[in-house]
């Protein structure tokens, strides 16, 4: 089988603590064929890409290289997080486009191209993750790498009509076309794509149903989702749920019940909605107060970000304000956790969680609603509170679905929940759970990599960025 070869700007290293899904899905995929996995180390240098860090594990080669400030913070903070992060989740208000942002940008993926091409054979297959890295694929093909290249999208996409507000759009999004598969969670994201191809780039619809842009080049788009190792999260849920901390936890829970949220701290996952929706549940419900306790774990994210940092005194007010108003000596309504847990032990949360809230105002996939299904004891499961606009939506439909800025419709969301009859809540819970046992990360891949694999190659024609 061709060597597979993963590009994305994080590389989940060996031995992290990860609690990203892209990580846990790579190590799926490369841990059978074997590969290389090209990524930025997370650090800083003076110059970037300067030296290559190896490690192998597995049969799997980890290659890293360092940034320059100058690098990541027109790259990575400025144009990937200030412009096209806010943008795809359909925040246009909070887009900071700079012209020397996209330039930054540009190089970066320039960089990552000549890097990588030295490194790669000619019968590899090529799998490039994520916005921080869209041009990489034409930059590979103006490079001669004519081997199957795939890129897969772990944002959602919004409508044309927002897309064109990027000064630029054309140079970047129609450089998607040099990709022989293009990948998105979810049909609608999907469907964000071609209407962008179709109508604002010249592109027209072939009879296999790939796209062809102008420029005559042929490419497929799918809606993949990505999904987890559920087996797995399964067993560690369960073992985690017999170890020291979930006992402590749960005793000291007593018969309170725990509802549980785990984001990332970012604008997109809808904390400060969530939050006010909590806070009035205990508004309306005085007699919820003291049996209901709210643990939401957000680890600091991209905090040179100036946005970031916003949201961050944003939530410590909220959260701050919920437990000065409602508190008792015995009781703290919500517990607020800027840091990251291992994984094993948020499965067994998860498993504790009488709730499982998950409210993005945009998400990709969200992952962490897979897993709170995913970790539920089949005799006594929770319920999720899920918001429609997460991809998860789309198939775990008999969660409790809420607009997340309806802050009403989640607070009775919390309260149904709260009081729902066991066997409503395993006839909700067992469906999604099957689901995630067929469509697991591994299937996310396979299902992939065929489909890549299956592309003609050949007629791609070296694109210009
Ligand atoms: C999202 C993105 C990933 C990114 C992750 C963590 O899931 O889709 O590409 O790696 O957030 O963000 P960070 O900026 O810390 O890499």
């Amino acid at each position: 089988m061709p060597r597979l070869v993963i590009v994305s700007n994080r590389v989940a290293l060996p031995r992290q603590t990860s609690t990203g899904g892209l990580g846990s899905a790579m190590h799926a995929a490369t841990r059978e064929q074997g590969g290389l996995w090209f990524g930025w180390s997370g650090k800083l240098a003076e110059h970037s890409g300067a030296v290559l860090h190896r490690q192998q594990h597995e049969q799997v080669d980890y290659v890293t290289m360092d940034l320059s400030r100058t690098d990541h913070d027109q790259y990575y903070a400025g144009f990937a997080n200030r412009a096209l992060w806010p943008l795809f989740h359909y925040r246009a208000g909070l887009v900071e486009y700079r012209r020397a942002n996209m330039e930054g940008y540009l190089r970066v993926n320039e960089l990552f191209a000549d890097r990588l091409l030295p490194l790669l054979q000619p019968d590899d297959t090529i799998w490039v993750h994520d916005y921080h890295l869209i041009p990489l694929g034409a930059l590979l093909r103006q490079r001669g790498v004519a081997n199957r290249i795939g890129f897969f999208l772990h944002t959602p996409l919004p409508a044309a009509g927002l897309l064109i507000a990027l000064p630029r759009h054309q140079e970047l999004l129609g450089s998607l076309a040099s990709y022989h598969l293009v990948g998105l969670h979810t049909e609608r994201d999907q469907r964000a794509l071609d209407d962008y191809f179709l109508h604002e780039a010249g592109a027209r619809r072939l009879a296999d149903g790939r796209l062809q842009d102008a420029a005559g080049a042929c490419f497929r788009t799918r809606a993949f989702p990505i999904s987890i190792d559920t087996g797995k999260v399964a067993r560690q849920a369960e073992r985690a749920s017999r170890g020291l901390k979930i006992r402590q936890l749960r005793d000291s829970l007593g018969t309170r019940a725990l509802v549980i949220g785990v984001d990332r701290l970012d604008y997109s996952k809808g904390l400060p909605e969530r939050f006010k929706a909590y806070g009035r549940l205990l508004d309306r419900q005085a007699g919820l107060r003291k049996q209901v306790s709210f643990l939401q774990i957000a680890p600091h994210s991209r905090d040179t970000v100036p946005e970031y940092r916003q949201l961050r005194h944003q939530l410590e007010r909220s959260a701050g304000h919920i437990n000065g108003r409602y508190a008792e000596p015995d009781w703290t309504p919500i517990s607020y956790v800027n840091r990251s847990f291992p994984h094993q032990l948020l499965t067994g949360y998860y498993r504790v969680a009488r709730v499982g809230l998950v409210t993005p105002l945009r998400d990709g996939m969200n992952l962490v609603a897979k897993e709170y299904i995913a970790s539920q004891d089949a005799l006594d499961p929770g319920v999720l509170v899920l918001s429609r606009f997460a991809g998860a939506a789309q198939e775990l439909d008999s969660a409790l679905l809420v607009n997340p800025s309806d802050t009403e419709e989640v607070t009775e969301a919390l309260e149904t929940a709260l009081s729902m009859p066991l066997q409503e809540r395993q006839r909700r819970w067992r469906p999604m759970y099957e689901h995630l046992c067929r469509y697991d990360v591994n299937y996310w891949c396979k299902d992939f990599l065929d489909t890549l694999r299956q592309q003609p190659t050949g007629a791609i024609a070296p694109a210009t960025v």
